[in-house]
């Protein structure tokens, strides 16, 4: 195993169901994705994207094979142990934002410190906590709003904060934009830039090409598998071309997008 692996699937077999209407999601899945990487997992609904992302991220576990989780060997454990794991390193975003209707931007984005053994008990404490991570997320303002008081891409960002309260090593997002306009989903596609910037390994599943491009490696699925697929994206232009290259001079908007985000919070 790669020592530096933060995720490292072998040989990963998930079934659902049984007899006649039993599915093989997952058949024979190996994938290592380093600590800090930024990855795209792209393939057709259906592929098993959703069930790999459920792996691993704790919420449920291989029918057969092995999934180490930061080094640690996770495919035995149990409910209550995977439920552990998971609030302690993991945060989720997912398409539908998932938030609690009745709770405000404030009680959504504390939800994970109630499940948090180590978190301050407080609720003053634990206000402040998810206060900060609201702030973080350029949501100072609307703290005691509830979601359907909120935008599509504010609610995505309280989510975002939600998933970040417990300081997770990793951020999975499951098609994170997919409900959002173009100028949301680049204020959402700004802030995973930045906590990639602070260190946070984020793996985003994305049918958007131009979302994936974010992204430093893009895994595809076909049928349950990880299959090679050649990069798809330009090669990088020779200097003098720069300025003209367009993948280029998307980044770099996405970029500036993102730090305007930055400086605005600040
Ligand atoms: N809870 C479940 N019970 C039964 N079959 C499921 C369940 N979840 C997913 N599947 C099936 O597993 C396969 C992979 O699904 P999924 O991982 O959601 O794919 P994707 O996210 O790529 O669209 C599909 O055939 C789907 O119908
Ligand atoms: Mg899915």
């Amino acid at each position: 195993m790669t020592p530096e692996a933060i995720i490292q699937l072998e040989d990963v077999t998930k079934v659902y169901g049984a007899g006649d209407a039993q599915v093989t999601a997952l058949k024979g899945l190996s994938l290592s994705i380093e600590a800090g990487a930024f990855i795209a997992i792209m393939g057709p609904s259906g592929s098993g994207k959703s069930t790999l992302m459920n792996i691993a991220g704790c919420l449920d576990r291989p029918t057969e094979g092995r999934y180490r989780l930061a080094g640690e060997d996770v495919s035995g454990m149990n409910k209550a142990q995977l439920a552990h794991i998971r609030n302690r390193k993991i945060g989720f975003v997912f398409q539908s934002f998932n938030l609690l209707p009745r709770a405000t931007a404030l009680k959504n984005a504390l939800l994970p410190l109630m499940y948090n053994r180590h978190a301050p008990r407080g609720r003053s404490e634990r206000e402040a906590r998810a206060r900060e991570a609201l702030a973080a997320v350029g949501l100072a303002e609307r703290l005691h709003h509830f979601p359907n008081q909120l935008s599509g891409g504010q609610q995505q960002r309280v989510a975002i904060a939600r998933a970040l309260i417990n300081d997770p090593a990793l951020i999975l997002a499951d098609e994170p934009t997919g409900n959002l306009d173009s100028q949301s989903s680049a204020e959402i596609m700004g802030l995973l830039h930045e906590l990639h910037a602070r260190g946070c390994t984020i793996v985003m599943i994305t049918h958007e090409a131009d979302i994936a491009a974010h992204a430093q490696r893009t895994i595809h699925m076909r049928d349950g598998r990880v299959v090679d697929l050649p990069d798809q994206r330009p090669p990088a232009a020779p200097p003098e071309r720069t300025l003209s290259d367009p993948e280029r001079s998307r980044r770099a908007k996405w970029q500036s997008k993102g730090a305007a985000l930055v400086a605005e919070r600040r």
